[in-house]
């Protein structure tokens, strides 16, 4: 439905750099209502293979549950969730009603298989979140150094 705009939105959120806040818009109960912020990717050292990070805020009053994450940018992607050191494929990943899920280095990843170019820093990737209730969510990734952490960050 709104992809373009989830875009352009996420693209707002990082220029200004924070999020949160407290807005005039009332939370649907019984619904959710996600945004995404704080999205990037730091540029692989792999020609094929990368790692993603987000942050997907539910201000509505139910949870949802992000199922897949597709890219015209990769063959594949899926949601990695690290345990004891050890990353593994998620089935898929909650976002509690009135909460966010925080994907993070070293924790939570989007991870990208057979990239169709190798992402540059300066440039973006594309990518789909599919949500089990809310549909569909389009984000433009910015990649960055391969060093790159958030300021929140470790
Ligand atoms: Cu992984």
């Amino acid at each position: 439905m709104a992809g373009g705009l989830a875009g352009a939105l996420a693209g707002t959120l990082l220029l200004s750099g924070c999020g949160g806040s407290a807005s005039g818009t009332p939370a649907h109960d019984g619904r959710p209502e996600l945004s995404v912020s704080s999205a990037y990717m730091p540029r692989p050292v792999s020609d094929s293979m990368a790692a993603g990070f987000l942050t997907i805020t539910n201000k509505g009053g139910a949870e949802d549950r992000l199922t897949s994450v597709t890219s015209a940018d990769a063959k594949k992607v899926t949601v990695h969730e690290t345990t004891g050191g050890a990353m593994r494929e998620a089935g898929s990943l909650t976002v509690p009603a009135h909460g966010r899920l925080v994907l993070e280095s070293g924790g939570n990843h989007l991870m990208f298989d057979g990239l169709t170019h190798r992402p540059e820093q300066g440039g973006t990737i594309s990518v789909v979140l599919h949500f089990a209730e809310s549909g569909s969510l389009s984000v433009e990734m910015p990649v960055k150094s391969a060093t790159y952490h958030p300021a929140t960050g470790h």
